[in-house]
C-alpha cells in the first residue's frame, strides 16, 4: 500500500517560491492502476516524483508498505528505486547504443543476477510486450510505440511492487498510444503491478480503477 499524507513542494525560483503542492494527501491500495489527472501546471509530474523517490517534499510523508521513505537514508532509497519501484518516462530514456534486450536486461544486470536468468527473463517481457520480433533491434530502429513498450518490460524486469509512468503515451499516435495503456493494463490485471500513470487525456480514464484529479497542487477528486 502506497499512504501519501500532507504532502508540499515548494520550489525556489529566484527569490520566489511556487507552491507545486499544497498538503496532497491519498491512499492506493496494491494491485490497482491509478490515474493521476489534471491540466498542465497542476503537479502531477511534481507528485509522482514526490511518490516514485526521485525527489523529497519539503514536508509531510510517503509511506510505502508501511515504511516512511522521507524518512530513510538515501542508500536506501536508492536500493528501492533499483529492487522496488519501475519507471516509465514520457521519452522512453532508452539507451540508444543498446538493443531492445539489452536495455531490457539493463537494471537486472546492475543488481548482479545470473547472465542467462535475466536474458531468458527480457526474452520473456518483450514477447509479452508484443516484441518477440524485435529484441536484436536498436530504439532508432522502433517506432515511438514500439520504444515505450520495451520501456514497460524494462521497468518490470526486477519484480518491482509499483510502476510509474508519467504521461507514458505523450508523444504518440493515438493507435499506439491504446497499445501501451493496453499492455500496461494486461500486466497489471496478470502480476497485480500497482501501476500510477500520469496523463491529462479524458479518455485514459477507463483504464484506471482510482483516479486522482490535482488542480494548483491540491487534489479536487479522488474515487
Ligand atoms: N523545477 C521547478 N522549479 C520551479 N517551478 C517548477 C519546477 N518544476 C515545476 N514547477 C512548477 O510547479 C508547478 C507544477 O508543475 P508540474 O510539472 O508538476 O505540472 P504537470 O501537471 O506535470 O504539468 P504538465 O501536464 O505540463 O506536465 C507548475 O506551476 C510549474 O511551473
Ligand atoms: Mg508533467
Amino acid at each position: 500500500m502506497l499512504l501519501v499524507k500532507n504532502i508540499t513542494k515548494i520550489y525556489k525560483l529566484g527569490k520566489v517560491d511556487v507552491h507545486a503542492l499544497s498538503r496532497v494527501s491519498f491512499k492506493i491500495e496494491s494491485g490497482k492502476m491509478v490515474g493521476l489527472m489534471g491540466k498542465s501546471g497542476s503537479g502531477k509530474t511534481t507528485l509522482i516524483r514526490q511518490l516514485s523517490l526521485i525527489d523529497k517534499p519539503n514536508s509531510g510523508n510517503v509511506i510505502i508498505d508501511n515504511e516512511d521513505v522521507t524518512k530513510i537514508s538515501e542508500r536506501k532509497r536508492s536500493s528501492l528505486r533499483l529492487n522496488t519501484l519501475g519507471y516509465i518516462f514520457q521519452e522512453y530514456a532508452l539507451i540508444p547504443e543498446l538493443t531492445a534486450l539489452e536495455n531490457v536486461y539493463l537494471p537486472a544486470m546492475m543488481l548482479g543476477s545470473g547472465h542467462k536468468e535475466y536474458v531468458i527473463r527480457a526474452k520473456e517481457l518483450l514477447t509479452t510486450v508484443g516484441l518477440r520480433r524485435q529484441i536484436s533491434h536498436l530504439p532508432k530502429e522502433l517506432s515511438g510505440g514500439e520504444q515505450q513498450r520495451v520501456a514497460i518490460a524494462r521497468a518490470m524486469i526486477n519484480n518491482p511492487k509499483i510502476i510509474f509512468a508519467d504521461e507514458p503515451t505523450a508523444n504518440l499516435d493515438s493507435l499506439s498510444a491504446k497499445t501501451v495503456m493496453d499492455t500496461l493494463m494486461n500486466l497489471n490485471k496478470k502480476t497485480g503491478v500497482t501501476i500510477v500513470f500520469v496523463s491529462h487525456d479524458p479518455d485514459d480514464k477507463k483504464y484506471a480503477d482510482q483516479l486522482i484529479f490535482l488542480k494548483d497542487g491540491k487534489i479536487t477528486e479522488d474515487y
